[in-house]
């Protein structure tokens, strides 16, 4: 049976962080007072689906119920498809030598590659049959999905387009994302990657590229802000979930798993988003990341970037996450008699960073937008010669206009293991070290 696109509605969102969330497609589609009546309105079928365990504490745990044209369990049997290049487990990869890495940017791949085939994985730690850890991954793909749907068993995806939009079809409705935007898609929810600015698909541009990070552990949730107070950071208002919008198409689908980290595809003969309506707090949602409100000095030094803090994946630990996602984004720097940029520094924590837009304050050279980093555990690292030397001979009396720039970092709480594709790609500047190398010895008595 032939598969047409859909008609896609306009996004509509709604906005909130880890509340309970409801939205019908069709007046009177949500039941109400019961989570799942004898008979659900329009002839849907309840279903829950549940992102933590049923007896997790009220402010950790995350379930929806969805009400649909179909369950979920209605597709073929699953075989086993070629991955490419995305890795979750990281104890069959190479030694990961402590050095300093860094990569340029994905290369255009002409090959039609949608969403699901672009992915190569960079680094990660852990194992997703533990829930423990995360893999992080690179994407870079010039078609949309069409056929195919995905869900990731293994973890949530947090995903942070570089360059081109994504157009996210979830079960929970319509997410446009664009560079400076993350979105969150929660563990195994099904979902449909478009790519409207690509050529392929009528756009402008070769290929949509970003990265993703596929957490295996806790979901993400926003950090509590202790004395800084109850605004700050990222503000709940301002993370948007879409409204419900379903598909009632019928074709030769796919439906394609991340699950014990090998990819398996089903055929399915519907649109697997067909929920007219649904409730709950597992949920799909995107972020603006220049609506975070930064935090820094106003006298002298500098705070720890942990002040730059999105989301973290909380651990057993208290104040010890499996994952912060942190962002550099544009700022005033005004402190004073202070060496600006990040101090040389090396961490128990092991730091992925890439480039959204612009240049990153501790780097002159070399790191560009969608290229990436990685200081792995009491690695050293921090501004290059000529970042230093600039900033150690700045006026500090003035304030100093952070304009061109949004970079993140993934910061984890174990060692990241860097792939063999990371460690042998030509993307890996060889030479990256030597960025330190004409530091001038400025001792003296
Ligand atoms: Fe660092």
């Amino acid at each position: 049976m032939a598969v047409t696109d859909p008609l896609v509605p306009e996004p509509r969102y709604q906005s909130g962080f880890g509340n309970t969330l409801e939205s019908e497609a069709l007046p009177g589609a949500l039941p109400v007072g019961r989570n799942s009546p004898q008979r659900v309105p329009y002839g849907l079928y309840a279903e829950q689906v549940s992102g933590t365990a049923f007896t997790a504490p009220r402010a950790a745990n995350r379930r929806s119920w969805l009400y649909r044209i179909r369950p979920g369990a209605m597709h073929g049997a699953f075989e086993q498809i070629d991955e490419g290049l995305i890795v979750s487990d990281f104890s069959q990869v190479p030694p990961t030598p402590p050095s300093q890495m860094r990569w340029d940017p994905l290369p255009v791949d002409p090959t039609p590659t949608d969403f699901i085939d672009g992915w190569v994985t960079m680094a990660g730690h852990g194992d997703p049959g533990s829930h423990a850890g995360c893999a992080i991954h690179q994407y870079a793909a010039n078609r949309s999905m069409h056929a195919r749907f995905f869900y990731d068993a293994d973890g949530e995806l947090l995903i942070v387009p570089q360059q081109g939009r994504l157009r996210v079809r979830t079960e929970f409705g319509v997410l446009d994302v664009v560079p400076h935007e993350i979105v969150v898609i929660p563990r195994g929810i099904r979902f449909q990657v478009d790519l409207p600015d690509t050529r392929a698909e009528g756009g402008p541009q070769d290929d949509a590229r970003g990265y993703v990070c596929e957490n295996f552990g806790a979901p993400l949730r926003l950090p509590d802000l202790g004395p800084i107070g109850s605004n700050g950071l990222a503000n709940p208002r301002d993370f948007l979930s879409p409204v419900a919008a379903y598909e009632d198409r019928e074709g030769d689908f796919t439906l394609v798993a991340k699950f014990l980290g090998h990819l398996w595809e089903a055929p399915i003969d519907h649109s697997p988003l067909d929920v007219v309506a649904w409730h709950g707090n597992h949920v799909p949602y995107k972020y603006d990341l220049r609506r975070f409100n930064t935090i820094g000095s106003i006298s002298f030094d500098h705070p720890d970037p942990s002040i730059f803090l999105v989301l973290q994946s909380v651990t057993d630990t208290p104040g010890v996450d499996a994952i912060d996602f942190v962002i550099f984004p544009p700022r005033i720097l005004a402190m004073q008699d202070t060496f600006r940029p990040p101090w040389f520094h090396r961490n128990v924590a092991s730091e992925f960073m890439g480039l959204i837009h612009g240049a990153y304050d501790a780097k002159a050279h070399g790191f560009a937008p969608g290229g990436a980093s990685l200081h792995n555990m009491m690695t050293g690292h921090g501004p290059d010669a000529d970042t230093f030397e600039a900033a150690s001979a700045a006026d500090t009396s003035k304030a100093h206009y952070l304009t061109d720039t949004m970079a993140f970092m993934v910061e984890t709480r174990l060692p990241l293991r860097v792939t063999r594709y990371a460690l042998e790609t030509p993307r890996r500047q060889a030479d990256y070290p030597s960025c330190w190398a004409t530091l001038k010895k400025h001792f003296h008595v």
